[in-house]
């Protein structure tokens, strides 16, 4: 309410922050915090198992400098600039959820900003210094324990940042007591943490598997060694990755069970439901079979046969991230915000007042027969349009289409029933904020986007205009009249 509001008509605000955040986690939990450890316990073995002269294999330690390679220049690049793009588009399109957000862990992120800092010098002595650190025993050793460094420094990033992803699904008793700690020990803080912990670990090891199809000679002796460690270094996390999916769905509330089917399509591939439980025994299956492959006939695994584990651990990943931030719809912080960016205790207030004279941007604060589609607009920019576009992604006139016939000439009384019992069939959707008369103005408003098929223009190219009554010199005035009135009421007293 109190940010003009951005809007991507055709993309749809949802998916901008999806697409970015999707990359990072993929990069993140596959070419990090999975990554590192596995590349430094191989960088050990290749010590451990040198020839009696030498410090290292130095063709097996070549190869998995090769591999790191990969993950530097990919999460130095891509990895960063993703993680910036998610504050980026997050403060764009959902600036008050962010901000509540850094209000309540601000210590938590500004120790994650000290440990991501630490995480980025580290990967850059680890992989700029590795050739130089070959030259005696114990530069190598001492190299590899900058791995360790580096391999704890990612996970705690993921440690904290999982407790905020775990707060937004439910903050647990912070919404009774407002605190740091409150809201750091949510009830789906460690379940989240020992599910993602394992899974990237298990993601590393495929991608490092695929790594070595590409970086090894076919038949050499190096790349039989290096795919039987990947298929040990798999089959060791995948256990853990399935018992912290069953501990993590055992805490997920019922609401958001409730919620999956749309989650991971959307409402037309709800049948396909099943689908997310086949995908993760799918992909844990398949994980145990490429690995069991793997250290039984180390020989038959080539690219080929990596690559569709591959894609399918990262696609798990992708999915799993889509429904996650789903389902906790319609909340955007659980029980204390909804998606919409209004928080659920304001609700009463709206609903009597109506939300266009609390908004700070608004054109219109009295609704008049001649500005009613204006006001509708309004109503739809604070109420509808962080999820549904006019004419793009999930568009306000398909999805009413999909209800009522394609083409169809909408019809308003319909809307009107509709909207304010929207969010009881459609639990995903927050409740309708606003008073009658703006409830009014959104039907008329999407009526005439039917007949018109314009599209809606966010803040950043539309420019803003300050709802009139909340400019300060109005409020000033509203208050000198109050004042004067008062003096008025004594004076006849
Ligand atoms: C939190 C995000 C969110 C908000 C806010 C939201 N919607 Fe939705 N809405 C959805 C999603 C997701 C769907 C399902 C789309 C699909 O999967 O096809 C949907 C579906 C619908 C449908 C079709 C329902 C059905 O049963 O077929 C209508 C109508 C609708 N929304 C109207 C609105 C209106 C009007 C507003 C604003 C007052 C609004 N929505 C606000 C997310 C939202």
């Amino acid at each position: 309410m109190d940010f003009p509001m951005f809007h991507l008509d055709w993309l749809n605000d949802r998916f901008l922050i999806a697409v970015i955040a999707i990359i990072h986690v993929m990069i993140n939990h596959g070419l990090a915090v999975g990554f590192i450890p596995y590349i430094t316990w191989l960088e050990y073995k290749g010590v451990k198992n040198a020839p009696p002269d030498q410090i290292t294999d130095n063709k097996w330690d070549n190869l998995i400098y090769n591999k790191m390679k990969v993950a530097f220049i990919i999460t130095t690049t891509i990895g960063a600039m993703t993680g910036v793009g998610i504050w980026f588009s997050v403060a764009l399109v959902s600036p008050s959820s962010i901000g509540s957000l850094i209000r309540v862990f601000y210590w938590a992120w500004f120790t994650e900003w000290v440990v991501f800092v630490t995480e980025v010098v580290l990967i850059m002595i680890y992989y700029l210094t590795w050739k130089n650190s070959n030259k005696s025993l114990n530069a190598k050793l001492k190299h590899i324990r900058f791995g360790a460094f580096l391999s704890i420094a990612s996970w705690i990033t993921m440690v904290i940042i999982v407790s905020i992803l775990g707060f937004m699904m439910d903050p647990g008793n912070w919404n009774t007591d407002k605190s740091l700690l409150n809201g750091f020990t949510n009830p789906i803080y460690l379940p989240q943490l020992a599910f993602r912990t394992p899974v990237a670990m298990l993601v590393g090891g495929v991608f490092g598997m695929l790594l070595t199809t590409i970086f090894s000679r076919k038949d050499s002796e190096i790349r039989t060694k290096a795919i039987k460690y990947a298929g040990r270094w798999v089959l060791l996390w995948t256990p853990f990755a399935i018992a912290g999916a069953i501990f993590y769905w055992n805490v997920m509330p019922e609401a958001m069970k409730a919620n999956m089917s749309t989650a991971v399509g959307s409402m037309d591939f709800e049948q396909y439901y099943d689908l997310l439980k086949y995908f993760i025994v799918g992909a844990a299956s398949l994980s145990i079979i490429l690995a069991i492959w793997a250290l039984a006939k180390p020989k038959k695994v080539n690219f080929a046969v990596v690559v569709l584990p591959c894609l399918f651990v990262f696609g798990f990943l992708g999915i799993f991230e889509r429904v996650r931030e789903f389902v906790r719809k319609p909340y955007v912080i659980g029980n204390y915000m909804y998606s919409n960016l209004l928080r659920e205790e304001d609700y009463p207030l709206y609903k009597k007042d109506g939300i266009l004279k609390h908004a700070t941007y608004a054109s219109v604060h009295e609704i008049t027969p001649e500005n009613k589609v204006m006001a509708g607009r309004d109503v739809f920019i604070l109420t509808c349009s962080r999820c549904h576009t006019t004419n793009g992604i999930n568009s306000i006139i398909d999805v009413f289409e999909n209800m009522y016939g394609k083409g169809k000439p909408l019809n308003e009384q319909a809307m009107a029933t509709y909207i304010p019992a929207m969010h009881q069939g459609r639990a995903f959707m927050p409740p309708f904020p606003g008073n009658k008369k703006e409830l009014e103005a959104l039907v008329a408003y999407i009526k005439q986007l039917q007949e018109s098929g314009e599209s809606l223009q966010g803040a950043q190219s539309a420019g803003v205009a300050i709802n009139p009554l909340n400019a300060v010199d109005e409020v000033a005035k509203g208050l000198e009249a109050e004042a004067a009135q008062n003096k008025d009421n004594e004076t006849t007293k």
